[in-house]
């Protein structure tokens, strides 16, 4: 039997794959804080972690038997793969679970932004809506637009489908060229091009402020940028600037770059949509990531290989 951390409390029907395993929660209700987590790590042999949980490296140094580090997310900049490399930590992720669910919310950002919901919603509200005017809440029509996605991994791709349905001009751009219909290899392009922007890459050190100041003043005044992939991705000060200005139409948001905290400046910042990082949050699609992360702690745990293993090269050692 070995002894597995939990971070936080996850779904009990996620638990079956780790059942036969001392499983030790320190706070079931909150959140561990990085220390915590290397105290707690010291005397287990996996930790199965949530994206809010930061895996640094002093926690492999401090846990001699650990085996896997499994995050409940298919995100993984929570942990420091190198440093689990390093130490011979298998490290899993769970992607294509959420793919669906992450691309209808970013569907729902994008119609919610360009038709300005959240800023009418609130107007409602507040008792502002006083009088039916023709010229009152005017957004931008989102079927016949061009959107441009920003990766074309495999949520991006699940929201170009749902665009066809709008009948969207889709465009994309990935660092290597995808031999698809719609690929632009220079990402300034894209942001030339597009009514819509949908961000759909992994936080690395290339994709860090990927959208600043810069890149923002190239996309169209009408149009709408949409984040559901890491909140660091997007210089969030220049965002909250050009929706001040009216440089930018409109923006909608689920991820941040210092969750659960807002820059003040988009929290106050017109026609924007801001959502506390929903993506997955379907009850099917929680327990789906759950259950994937606890089979591959399992699985690593009894001696095998999951294919969603993010630094494979650990087993080869
Ligand atoms: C992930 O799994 O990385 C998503 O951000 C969760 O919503």
């Amino acid at each position: 039997m070995a002894r597995i951390l939990l971070t936080s409390r996850l779904p009990d029907d996620a638990l079956d794959p780790i059942a036969d395993h001392e499983l030790v929660m320190p706070r079931p209700g909150g959140a561990l804080t990085t220390d915590e987590i290397a105290e707690s790590a010291r005397d287990v042999d996996a930790i199965v972690c949530q994206l809010k949980d930061r895996i640094a490296a002093t926690v492999f140094a401090c846990a001699s038997r650990l085996a896997v580090v499994a995050t409940a997310s298919v995100g993984y900049d929570n942990v420091d793969v190198d440093a689990a490399t390093r130490a011979g930590v298998a490290v899993c992720n769970t992607p294509g679970v959420l793919d669906d669910t992450t691309a209808d919310l970013a569907f729902a950002l994008i119609l919610a932004a360009s038709r300005l919901l959240s800023d009418s919603e609130r107007d409602l509200r507040e008792g502002g809506w006083t009088d039916w005017r023709f010229d009152g809440y005017l957004g931008r029509d989102v079927h016949g637009a061009t959107l441009g996605l920003v990766g074309y991994g495999r949520i991006g791709r699940a929201v170009a489908r749902r665009a066809e349905g709008f009948s969207m001009t889709v465009l994309h751009h990935a660092r290597r060229p995808t031999g698809l219909q719609g690929y632009v290899a220079d990402l300034d392009d894209l942001l030339r091009l597009a009514d819509v922007v949908s961000l759909h890459v992994p936080l690395t050190s290339e994709t860090r402020h990927l959208i600043d100041a810069r890149r923002l003043a190239l996309m169209k005044p009408t149009a709408v940028l949409v984040n559901t992939a890491r909140g660091p991705v997007l210089d969030e000060e220049a965002l909250g600037a050009a929706l001040e200005s009216g440089r930018l139409f409109a923006a909608g948001i689920d991820v941040y770059e210092n969750e659960p905290t807002v820059h003040p400046r988009l929290l106050t910042a017109p026609r924007a949509v801001l959502l506390p990082h929903v993506g997955s949050a379907s009850f099917a699609t929680r327990l789906a990531m759950a259950r994937l992360a606890t089979t591959a702690a399992a699985e690593v745990l009894a001696g095998g290989r999951p294919s969603n293993t993010v630094n494979p090269e650990v087993f080869d050692n």
